[in-house]
């Protein structure tokens, strides 16, 4: 099987100061992956690579550069799953360490469990090796001055700033940044997905998005494709999305049809907004989204 890979940095408004930053912040991880799956490495390997260099990248809402919540606290969300078996780890609401990403692949390989959040999950990163990282080395200051200007605005709503994303119009408190994910498919043929997240401005402590939630935010089966998404999360789990491309995929739908219908169902069922991106067993690449943009790269082995 020739390798292939995609990844994503987001599907939003972004705009054109931005624009540049972000592509080179996705093309940057998608040459390290492709660089390991030329060279034989495991589409797990590989896709959490890339995730972890878009987790240091402060352009993105993942790891580093992740949005505060409503305290002003940074909790992180991730998901990786291994196609083979349908294996997958994740991670809802961690702080205090730059690869979520990694703690989720900890889960998966490490425990009997697929998914740990609150005082269980940092007890488990301090036990795997996870040094405690200082908030203020997560914190970017585009992210304090957004929480400073937000967070004792009454009108503040999630539903507005996707909204106005999709209609081409930045919200109110100006520039934002997006989820990373991760799709890849190796030379033996197995697939990989991985999303992370710092999930949503201002969002209630203890909020969970789709980024860590299996089908959702990611999804990966050797017999059909995989799948990452990023957007509104609460929508996007409502129609379980990256589950219902890649059910698209097993219907026969190539990569890029089974991409636009699982944003068309994310549009028509619950309004939502967002983009994804798939990789189907045959190394096809796919990809939508009904925001403005959504930044992203892909690569298939020559
Ligand atoms: N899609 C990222 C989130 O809603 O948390």
């Amino acid at each position: 099987m020739k390798p292939a890979i995609i990844v994503h940095g987001g599907a939003w408004d972004i705009p054109d100061k931005i624009w540049q930053a972000h592509k080179e912040g996705c093309t940057k991880a998608l040459e390290k992956g492709m660089e390991m799956l030329e060279t034989g490495a495991s589409a797990i390997d590989a896709v959490e690579e890339c995730i972890k260099i878009m987790e240091m990248n402060p352009v993105f809402d993942a790891g580093r550069g992740s949005f505060l919540n409503i305290d002003g606290k940074i909790e992180m969300d991730a998901g990786i799953m291994d196609g083979k078996d349908l294996s997958f780890g994740a991670i809802g609401g961690i702080d205090g360490i730059y690869h979520p990403v990694s703690l989720a692949r900890k889960v998966m390989e490490e425990t009997e469990h697929v998914f740990l959040a609150g005082n269980g999950a940092h007890k488990f990163a301090r036990k795997m090796g996870f040094q405690k990282i200082p908030y203020e080395k997560l914190l970017v200051g585009r992210e304090l001055d957004r929480w400073l200007r937000i967070k004792d605005d009454p009108d503040f709503r999630t539903r507005t700033v996707f909204e106005e994303d999709k209609k081409g119009r930045i919200d109110k408190d100006g520039i934002r940044v997006d989820t990373v994910g991760a799709v890849a498919i190796d030379i033996n043929g197995d697939i990989s997905s991985a999303t992370s997240t710092g999930g949503i401005p201002k969002k209630m402590s203890g909020r969970i998005g789709d980024a860590p939630i299996v089908g959702c935010g990611f999804y990966a089966d050797n017999l059909a494709g995989g799948a990452s998404a990023t957007g509104w999360g609460e929508q996007i789990m409502k129609i379980c999305m990256c589950k219902t491309a890649v059910d698209f995929l097993s219907e026969g739908l190539d990569p890029m049809e089974a991409a636009r219908r699982a944003v068309e169902v994310l549009e028509t069922r619950v309004d939502g907004s967002g983009g994804i991106i798939l990789i189907d067993s045959k190394g096809r690449i796919g990809h939508a989204y009904n925001t403005p943009r959504m930044a992203f790269e892909f690569s298939y082995a020559v």
